[in-house]
């Protein structure tokens, strides 16, 4: 059942480029002019009185709408605020007929992130769910729901559900923002080209980077704390770097913004700790390095990752990982994959039981 794999993660790892695939299909425009998301009935009408957007959603799933964050309010010029379910329910959130409410869940049958669900309802909110489980709870309850055909996720860490939903914000976004004519029609165009090339792309980085993680997650065998940081999407992307590594290995990983590191987090980079540096950003590029430049004063162990083609970022980190280049914007989607292999390979390292981690349930559907 694990396909010849040792561990369920591994094999889902590897279904990305499959997973892809298969959400975009029948969804790019022939000629690349659109999305077509037939299963969203918002009319033009309801698009153009939202006022807000508010994304909520639990774990992967939330870090995976901090990326619907960046991405919804560069495009659309709307407003989006995200939550964790459970924060969101419990503070009488400011959500009325003009927000539009979007709710982000793999199983569709997250506690937390149902009630959020209802509460959003009750106050009048459409709801579109991003959910991976047919007929789940939260499929069931929303207004609307873009399915993203993951196929089952047995691994407790969530991955191809990760990548997906992050298709889904996509599409979603690029629905909205032609219904509202806030997306040119070359951007447009260009978006889906790359969107297209993502699954292709991704197969890339497993074949090629698979030997240089496993080797690089050593580092992990002596070392109990490590950081992430990034800027933008990058720092969403570091978010979810952490959570996989922290989940399956039980090493302390730390993500942070870079440019808030001074603010505290500095006190713990000593000799040699890992940092895992994200550096896909051209317009905050050079922020980052300075940032990089204030890890390596304290002779940190930096690991970069960037776009192939990046000559500056060696200059700077003690190893770099390439990944293939794509638009900024979708640049989360390639980012997450080495640091879903090198959070894989670590626990592997370190003896842990992978896909079934110390404490944790697949699907919490207690509060
Ligand atoms: O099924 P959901 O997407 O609602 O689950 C939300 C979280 O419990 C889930 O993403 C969790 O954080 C993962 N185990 C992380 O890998």
């Amino acid at each position: 059942e694990k396909g010849g794999y040792p561990h369920f993660m591994i094999k889902e790892i590897n279904e990305q480029p499959r997973a892809l695939r298969d959400i975009l299909t029948g969804r790019i425009a022939p000629d690349f002019s659109g999305v077509d998301l037939q299963e969203v009935s918002l009319t033009a009408e309801q698009i153009k009185n939202i006022r807000k957007i508010a994304v909520v959603a639990c774990g992967t799933a939330y870090h995976a709408g901090i990326v619907g964050k960046y991405v919804m309010e560069k495009m659309l010029r709307i407003p989006v605020e995200v939550d964790i379910a459970s924060e969101f329910r419990y503070r009488n959130p400011l959500i009325d007929a003009h927000t539009l409410t979007v709710i982000i869940s793999q199983s569709g049958e997250t506690a937390d992130t149902l009630a959020a669900l209802k509460e959003a309802k009750a106050r009048g909110s459409r709801v579109v769910a991003i959910t991976n489980v047919v007929g789940s709870s939260i499929a069931r309850e929303a207004h609307d729901v873009v399915y993203t055909w993951a196929g089952p996720e047995i691994a407790v860490a969530s991955t191809k559900a990760y990548i997906t939903q992050l298709l889904g914000i996509y599409l979603l976004t690029l629905f909205l923002g032609k219904e509202l004519g806030r997306i040119p029609a070359g951007e447009m165009t260009d978006i889906l080209h790359h969107l297209y090339q993502l699954p292709k792309q991704a197969q890339d980085i497993l074949d090629h980077l698979n030997e240089q993680l496993n080797k690089m997650a050593e580092i992990f065998n002596q070392w109990e704390d490590t950081f992430f940081v990034g800027r933008g999407l990058d720092y969403a992307v570091a978010l979810e770097g952490s959570l996989k590594l922290k989940e399956i290995s039980y090493v302390h990983a730390e993500a942070y913004a870079a440019g808030e590191l001074k603010h505290g987090t500095l006190a713990l980079i000593v000799k040699d700790v890992p940092v895992l540096a994200l550096c896909t950003q051209p317009d905050v590029f050079e922020k980052t390095v300075s940032n990089i430049k204030e890890i390596k004063a304290r002779e940190a162990h930096v690991i970069g990752v960037a776009f192939e083609g990046n000559k500056e970022i060696g200059k700077s980190v003690d190893e770099v990982i390439y990944i293939p280049e794509t638009l900024p914007l979708l640049a989360p989607v390639l980012t997450v994959i080495p640091l879903q292999m090198l959070a894989y390979y670590a626990s592997v390292h370190r003896g842990c039981d992978v896909d079934q981690p110390r404490n944790l349930a697949k699907s919490v559907t207690v509060e």
